[in-house]
């Protein structure tokens, strides 16, 4: 099967890779490949001896990286299909301890979006699928076929901050009930315009709905949080956390993660001893340029955190990786592991 012909326009690309790469021989992990636009760069940037995993939950996003004219054909690069939550078992696996540096870009490729098999977005009608990975879990309209009012309603308030969530919810309830429920992302879209009764300016009414819809589908808050909770295990001292969120529900938890893991401590053996940050030290909080946002205005919402970690808590430890395997064994449970060179079909 070959990669969808969607292009994705890589946002922040030579901000998030000089923020993230301060060893060219280190080893360092994109949590979010998409059509690895950034994966590329930071291979670019790695000397010989650096090393790139790369991970997607998207089967389509691991063809595009190990099939046809976008596959990345290097020895230093390998590619798998899982979650970023999942980050400790799929390194592990790899014989993978510490890190030099994690890159997460969330959210939704310009693929995903713009493919209307994959039911993410109002533009386009298409079956209201939703799922980043679709070789498991409920689709959209899987959830909206099955769950009541209250719980559609806190899925729509919680994740869309939509003020009309209660109105949608019904409705989508009185349709399912009159035994037509929403298949398509048409139909929603159409259902939430007449619900929704005031517009906001430049927006379209379905936008909160959609959001939120996905936002819940594919677990992305909670997988935020495992991936942001398992990094601190991996990052070595020194090594960089790179987020690039697009909402602001996003940026919340990678905020709030980093102020958490910044707040000094104080060494109790030497408690006149200067305190220390904790385990992460906050670098920087980067948004595009005008120019960006102008040539892509998907950017126009991204905000890119950037945090180091220090030695607090690193347990002492050996090399952070050894050699490339050869075969490198599926993650647990997820999928599939591929290193790039055995990736051609
Ligand atoms: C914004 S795109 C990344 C684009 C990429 N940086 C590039 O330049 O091409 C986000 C990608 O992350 C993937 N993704 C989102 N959440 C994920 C998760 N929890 N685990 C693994 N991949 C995830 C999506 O499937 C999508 O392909």
């Amino acid at each position: 099967m070959s990669a969808t012909p969607f292009q994705h326009t890589t946002v922040l690309l030579t901000e998030a890779i000089d923020s993230l790469v301060h060893t060219p021989d280190g080893v360092y992990v994109d949590g979010t490949f998409g059509r690895g636009g950034h994966s590329r760069a930071l291979l670019a940037r790695l000397s010989p001896k650096g090393r790139l995993v790369a991970i997607d939950r998207d089967v389509q996003a691991i063809e595009a990286a190990t099939s046809g004219e976008t596959r990345v054909s290097d020895p230093r690069f390998s590619i798998h299909h899982t979650s970023f939550a999942q980050l400790r078992d799929t390194l592990a696996e790899q014989g993978i301890t510490r890190i030099d540096g994690l890159l997460l870009d969330l959210g939704v490729s310009s693929p995903q979006i713009d493919d209307p098999e994959r039911g993410f977005s109002f533009r386009f009608d298409g079956p209201l699928d939703m799922r980043m990975d679709t070789t498991r879990g409920e689709s959209a309209a899987e959830f909206l076929a099955r769950a009541d009012e209250r719980h559609i309603t806190e899925v729509i308030r919680d994740y869309g901050e939509e003020r009309f969530a209660l109105q949608i919810a019904k409705a989508l309830v009185a349709r399912r009930e009159s035994g037509n429920p929403v298949r398509t992302t048409g139909e929603l879209s159409k259902l939430v315009a007449g619900a929704v009764k005031t517009r906001e300016a430049g927006q379209d009414p379905a936008t909160r709905t959609f959001q939120a819809l996905r936002i819940f589908v594919n677990a992305e808050l909670e997988e935020l949080e495992q991936g942001l909770n398992a990094a601190m295990d991996l990052l070595a001292p020194g090594a960089r956390l790179v987020v690039i969120s697009f909402h602001s529900l996003e940026d919340r938890i990678v905020k709030t993660f980093i102020a958490r893991e910044s707040k000094s401590v104080i060494d109790r053996r030497a408690p006149f001893a200067p305190e220390k940050p904790h385990r992460l030290k906050s670098i920087a909080r980067i948004k595009p340029g005008e120019a960006e946002v102008r040539a892509n205005p998907r950017a126009r919402s991204a905000i890119m955190r950037v945090a180091e970690r220090t030695d607090v808590g690193v347990a002492a430890g050996g090399p952070s990786a050894g050699p490339l395997p050869s075969r490198p064994a599926s993650p647990r449970g997820t999928g599939r592991g591929t290193s790039a060179d055995e990736g051609s079909k």
